[in-house]
C-alpha cells in the first residue's frame, strides 16, 4: 500500500516538482535512554520505513531524477550488533520498493543537485528545525549562482494538506489495519470488565489493557494514546491519566484506550459498573449518552456532515438532562445557551487513522465537512458529573460517563469497528461478570 501512497502523491505534482519529507528522529527520554521510536504518520503513511533519520524525496518531470528516492542509514554489521538491523538502501529498494535509496550521508550533495533543477519544491517547514535550515541554506546558495545561469525553484509549498486530505479517505487495504486495531482494543476492553472487581487499582487495568495490545501485535508501547483509567469522580477529569487510584463498590470505571496496530489506531471508550452492576441514577445516565451515540451513528453516512453529528448528540444530551432533572425549561435555550457545557465540554468525535485525532479537514471556509465514504471518525458522546456539584440530584454525583465507537462511513450504513467491545447495559454488566481471563488469540472477529 505505502507504493500506492506514493503514486497518489505524486499524481498531484507537476512536472519540475520536487518533494522532501523528512522521518522522525529518536527522542530522548533521559541520560542514555530513549523513547520508543514512533515513525512520523506521514512518513510512515507515504514510505513504510520504520527507522529514524529516514529522508524522502519525490520528484516529477526533471530529466535522470527517479519518481522516489529514499536516504537511510547504512547497513552496518557492528553497529546493527548493538542498535538492531537496518533495512539499508538495499532494503528500501528491494522491500519498499523505491526506484533509488542511498546512504544518509550522501543526501546533501544528491538533493542539492535535484534542486538545482526544480522549479517548485514541496516541503513542510517547521517539522525538522536542522533539516529547515539545511534547505534554507541550499535554496540561497542556489541564488547566489543565478548569474551562473541557475534558475532555482521560487516557490515553495506544504505538502501536509494534500496529504491530509490523501489520507482522510481510507483506502481498503488501511481499513484492514483499522479493524485489526479495533479488534485488539475491544479485546483489551472486554478483558478489564471481566477482571475489574472493588479495591483494583486503576493501573491493573491499565496494564491488563495494555498487555492485550503488546500480544495481539500493537506496535511498540502498545497504545496509540497514553490510557485514561478514571474510576468514579476521576472520570470527571477529561485527560485524567494518574491512572493510581483504587476503584470502588458503587463507582463506575471510565476507561479510554485504544491499540495502534502497524501505525493505525483504535480508540474507545466505555464506561462499567465496577461491581458488574449499574445502579438506577447510573443506568438512568449510562442510557442517556448510549442513545446519544446511537442517534449520532445512524446519521454518520454520506448527506451529513462532521458538525451535524456533535448537533444529533448535543440534541440527545439535552433531552437526557431535561429528563434526569439536571436542566428545567426548553431544550432549544438550552441548545442555543451552551448551558448544557456545564455537564457535556468537548466534541462529539474526531477523524482517526494513522494519529488517533487524525488530519483532515474540519470545515471549509466555515462550512462543516460532508462525510465520504472511506472516511474513519469517533463518535464519543458523554456526561459528566462532580461530585461536588450541587445543582444537580444528588445520586447522579460523582458519575462521569462517555461512551465511544470508531466508525467508518460507507456509502451505506456505517460500519461500526468497534462493536465487539460491549454497550448495551445488559451486554456490558454480562461482560462484568464474565470468567474472562486474557485470551492467547484474538478472539474478536475481524470483519473484512
Ligand atoms: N482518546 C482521545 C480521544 O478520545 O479523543
Ligand atoms: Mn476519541
Ligand atoms: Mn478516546
Amino acid at each position: 500500500m505505502f507504493p500506492q501512497h506514493r503514486q497518489a502523491f505524486r499524481a498531484q505534482m507537476q512536472d519540475g516538482d520536487v518533494a522532501l519529507f523528512p522521518g522522525a528522529t529518536l527522542a530522548n527520554r533521559n541520560n542514555d535512554v530513549d523513547f520508543p521510536f514512533r515513525q512520523q504518520s506521514d512518513f510512515w503513511y507515504l514510505s513504510g520505513l520504520n527507522e529514524p533519520d529516514g529522508l524522502m524525496v519525490f520528484s516529477k518531470g526533471i530529466n535522470g531524477a527517479p519518481d522516489d528516492a529514499l536516504f537511510v542509514l547504512p547497513r552496518d554489521k557492528k553497529m546493527e550488533i548493538w542498535n538492531g538491523v537496518r533495512l539499508g538502501p538495499e532494503g528500501a529498494i528491494g522491500q519498499l520498493g523505491f526506484a533509488e535509496a542511498y546512504n544518509l550521508a550522501d543526501f546533501d550533495a544528491w538533493f542539492g543537485d535535484l534542486l538545482s533543477k526544480a522549479k517548485r519544491l514541496w516541503y513542510g517547514l517547521g517539522q525538522n528545525t536542522i533539516l529547515d535550515q539545511k534547505v534554507i541554506q541550499m535554496l540561497a546558495g542556489l541564488r547566489r549562482k543565478i548569474r551562473l545561469g541557475m534558475e532555482p525553484p521560487h516557490i515553495l509549498m506544504d505538502p501536509r494538506p494534500p496529504l491530509a486530505l490523501q489520507r482522510s479517505i481510507k483506502s481498503p487495504a488501511e481499513m484492514e489495519l483499522m479493524r485489526r486495531a479495533a479488534a485488539i482494543s475491544s479485546e483489551g476492553h472486554l478483558l478489564a470488565m471481566a477482571q475489574c472487581q472493588p479495591g483494583t487499582y486503576e493501573y491493573e487495568l491499565e496494564a491488563l489493557i495494555h498487555n492485550t495490545f503488546r500480544r495481539h501485535g500493537s506496535n511498540d508501547s502498545g497504545w496509540s494514546y497514553p490510557a485514561i483509567v478514571a474510576g468514579g469522580n476521576n472520570a470527571n477529569i477529561l485527560h485524567y491519566t494518574a491512572n493510581d487510584q483504587a476503584v470502588k463498590d458503587g463507582d463506575l470505571v471510565l476507561i479510554d484506550a485504544g491499540a495502534e496496530y502497524q501505525g493505525y489506531a483504535g480508540d474507545i471508550t466505555r464506561t462499567f459498573p465496577v461491581n458488574g452492576k449499574f445502579n438506577p441514577a447510573q443506568k438512568e445516565m449510562y442510557e442517556v449518552v448510549l442513545a446519544a451515540l446511537k442517534a449520532s451513528t445512524e446519521i454518520a453516512r454520506p448527506g451529513y456532515t462532521h458538525e451535524d453529528i456533535h448537533n444529533k448528540s448535543v440534541e440527545v444530551l439535552v433531552d437526557g438532562l431535561l429528563q434526569m432533572k439536571v436542566l428545567s425549561g426548553s431544550a432549544a435555550e438550552h441548545i442555543e445557551s451552551g448551558s448544557y457545557k456545564n455537564w457535556y465540554m468537548h466534541n462529539t468525535g474526531h477523524w482517526i487513522g494513522l494519529d488517533v485525532h487524525d488530519v483532515g479537514r474540519y470545515k471549509v471556509d466555515g462550512v462543516s465537512v460532508g462525510l465520504e465514504p472511506g472516511m474513519v471518525m469517533t463518535i464519543e458522546p458523554g456526561l459528566y458529573i462532580q461530585a461536588d456539584d450541587e445543582t444537580v440530584p444528588a445520586e447522579l454525583r460523582g458519575n462521569g460517563i462517555r461512551i465511544e465507537d470508531d466508525i467508518h462511513i460507507t456509502g451505506g450504513d456505517p460500519e461500526v469497528l468497534t462493536a465487539a467491545a460491549p454497550k448495551e447495559v445488559a451486554d456490558v454488566e454480562a461482560a462484568c461478570q464474565a470468567e474472562r481471563i486474557a485470551p492467547p488469540t484474538l478472539e474478536t472477529p475481524i470483519a473484512s
